[in-house]
């Protein structure tokens, strides 16, 4: 970091309180999110109260929300240190969970502790690659398919054969996710392998990728090193970056829309369901379909596995670009797909973004293609051998591109509305 930062946590919950107290105008993205979840939040009295307007009826686009309880529990957070973990809002959320057969009690909160862990470098071509570590998958699964895509041109590929540029795309994030489920969980708890991400097992890996066919990805593979090199002990998605040097990329998440749908009554703050992020038993798919074993089982004080993959890129030691995701397991792949489209596809990294994208996830074993993607390419997909499946759009990428003459690009993803902006 060059220098400290010029806006204050307190300043900027201020802001963020002052807008939700004066309300903000639903925008397509969360009016669907909204639609689409209506009877799920009804059935929540305080969700409902507060999501939804007076007949249950959702919020439609361009409607005004105004949510004040929140705005007081911004304003709660900015003026008193310990109000959230230690203080008013940890007693008001016990009182909540004793009524109704909760189990976290107010000491759960007084005794959370961030986890302060080391990031993971690795590196892609001329690229230095700067990624969260476990209890995220995100960055382990990111280096990973990237070094096993380092084993092809793909830059020759995507220019002269962009079907197998695909393929060996799809084929990378197949064998990724295998290991996944199972080697990823919190390294605090379990031994994750740091011989993920070694090299030499990436070109083992991307020497079962045949290129004239889809192959079968039966199991996971074994990296080197299994026991005595792990991940131990190492912890939302915004970006920023000023003119300083000094960047920023953030993932945060409640998991699915509005999470569990419980409203703390009078405080606006919605409780997540990451309990889901967890294998809740082997086989078991979770709400985004994956599998995990017990690398990723359930324990307490054990934090669950993420896709979150906040992404800093570095040429020379210099940042020069960042990318990272919101879409589940999809952010992942999404990550990757933004990096090689911009750095291989020779894309502009606002191009790279809005380029249509594909993804796959082991299990189920399909291939996901965005509605826009190329449908010729879809088609020679489809003879190698690939299970096809259409999706309206992929994970929501958020990026930022430093240029030669040292401009910031601010990139939001068009596939919702928002807007980069330059303060
Ligand atoms: O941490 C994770 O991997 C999930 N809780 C992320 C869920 C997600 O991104 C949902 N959608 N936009």
């Amino acid at each position: 970091m060059k220098s400290g930062a010029k806006l204050t946590m307190e300043g900027l919950l201020l802001k963020a309180a002052e807008i939700a107290e004066n309300g903000f105008a639903v925008d397509s993205n969360y009016a669907r999110n909204l639609r689409e979840n209506r009877s799920l939040i009804s059935m929540f009295p305080e969700a409902s109260r507060v999501l939804l307007k007076a007949d249950m009826s959702p919020y439609a686009e361009g409607e005004i929300l105004r949510l004040p309880d929140l705005a007081k529990s911004y304003r709660c957070i900015a003026e008193q240190e310990d109000w959230f973990y230690k203080g008013d809002y940890a007693e008001q959320m016990a009182r909540w969970m004793r009524s109704n057969d909760g189990q976290i009690t107010a000491a759960d909160f007084h005794r959370y502790q961030p986890i302060p862990r080391e990031p993971i470098l690795t590196s892609y071509r001329d690229y230095q690659i700067v990624g969260f570590p476990p209890p995220t998958s995100g960055g382990v699964q990111v280096a990973q398919i990237l070094n096993i895509l380092e084993n092809f041109d793909l830059a020759d590929s995507f220019k002269h054969r962009p079907a197998e540029a695909y393929h060996v795309i799809a084929e990378a994030m197949k064998l990724s996710f295998a290991d996944r489920t199972r080697w990823l969980g919190d390294a605090n708890f379990a031994p994750v392998p740091r011989g993920l991400m070694s090299k030499e097992y990436a070109s083992q890996l991307a020497k079962r990728i045949n290129l004239f066919a889809v192959s079968s990805v039966d199991t996971n593979g074994t990296p080197p090193n299994l026991t005595t090199d792990v991940f131990q002990k190492h912890t939302t998605h915004v970006t920023a970056a000023d003119g300083e040097g000094n960047w920023v990329a953030i993932t945060a998440t409640i998991n699915t829309s509005f999470g569990s749908k419980i409203i703390i009554p009078g405080t606006g703050i919605v409780l997540n369901n990451t309990l889901d992020d967890f294998s809740a038993q082997p086989g078991a798919p979770n709400a985004f379909g994956m599998i995990g074993g017990d690398a990723n089982a359930v324990e307490a004080m054990k934090r669950p596995l993420s896709a979150m993959s906040p992404t800093i890129v570095l040429k020379n030691g210099e940042p020069v670009f960042t990318v990272g995701a919101a879409g589940g397991p999809k952010i992942i792949t999404q990550v990757v797909m933004a990096i090689v489209h911009h750095i291989d596809g020779k894309l502009s990294l606002a191009d790279a973004v809005r380029h249509p994208r594909l993804h796959h996830q082991w299990l189920p074993n399909k291939l996901v293609v965005e509605k826009r993607f190329h449908p010729g390419i879809r088609k020679e997909l489809s003879k190698l051998g690939h299970d096809i499946e259409e999706i309206e759009r992929a994970a929501i990428v958020q990026a930022i591109q430093r240029t030669n003459e040292n401009e910031l690009i601010g990139i939001a993803d068009s596939r919702v509305p928002g807007k980069a902006i330059g303060l």
